[in-house]
């Protein structure tokens, strides 16, 4: 079976928990870009729901499916929000920032009372940190916020090169938001929670890809069916 056909089946099951009357974060990515067509489906046949988009890509394929949407600054809070990840550990603590829209989506997530982490199998793992950390950065002392970066990873054993993102046409990638995204190539992230806490402060660190406590649930969408893992 093709990937993008377990991202759809992921994005299925995580629409069986949709309700009448919801309000939804709607996530980001090629995964949650399938949760927003089906979801837009429904919506034809009559489910009543309102979305807040944690992208303007999204914003854009919720209008194209019919899904109404909402923001943030007209409403406080979510009941559920949907949304893919780049890796999932067993704490079900995520990377998330892989498309660039890590800092809407954490704002989002953080508004919701459950998050639903769709994805294929692949996406799991039992150390968070080979995929590339997103940090969501200002342009402004690039250099000092990267070394206060290091001294975070170096806190909990983490080192790697850090690279600025490009887009695909070769110019620094900027997020929504007009900043700049670095990708930490750590390799292995020993203690995600303790490097969060450590970003965090960070003044040049806008928001980082870790999720941690965020996700309620993940749907992983593999060979062998859908795994359904809870919040331990
Ligand atoms: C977007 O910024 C990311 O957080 C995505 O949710 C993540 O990269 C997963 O994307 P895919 O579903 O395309 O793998």
């Amino acid at each position: 079976m093709d990937m993008d056909a377990l991202k759809r089946q992921a994005a299925a099951r995580a629409l069986e928990e949709v309700r009448d009357g919801m309000k939804l974060g709607l996530g980001t990515g090629s995964t949650a870009k399938h949760f927003v067509e089906l979801l837009g489906e429904k919506v034809a046949a009559g489910l009543k729901v309102v979305g807040v988009p944690t992208s303007e890509a999204t914003r854009a394929d919720a209008i194209r499916c019919g899904v109404p949407l909402t923001t943030l600054e007209e409403i406080d809070h979510l009941d559920l929000t949907v949304d893919g990840a780049d890796e999932i550990d067993p704490d079900l603590n995520l990377i998330k920032g892989g498309g660039g829209a890590l800092l809407r989506e954490k704002i989002v997530a953080a508004a919701s009372d459950r998050m639903i982490v769709i994805a294929d199998d692949s996406k799991w793992v039992e150390t968070l940190g080979r995929f590339p950390l997103p940090v969501e950065v200002i342009p402004f002392g690039l250099a000092a916020t990267q070394a206060a970066m290091a001294r975070a990873f170096a806190a909990v054993g983490a080192s790697g090169q850090m690279v600025v993102r490009k887009g695909k046409d070769g110019h620094v990638f900027v997020t929504d938001g007009g900043h700049w995204i670095v990708d930490a190539h750590l390799g292995r992230i020993n203690d995600a929670p303790r490097l969060a806490g450590l970003l965090n402060p960070i003044p040049g660190v806008v928001e980082h890809g870790l999720f941690i406590g965020l996700g309620s649930r993940a749907v992983l969408a593999g060979g062998q069916g859908i795994r359904v893992v809870e919040k331990r």
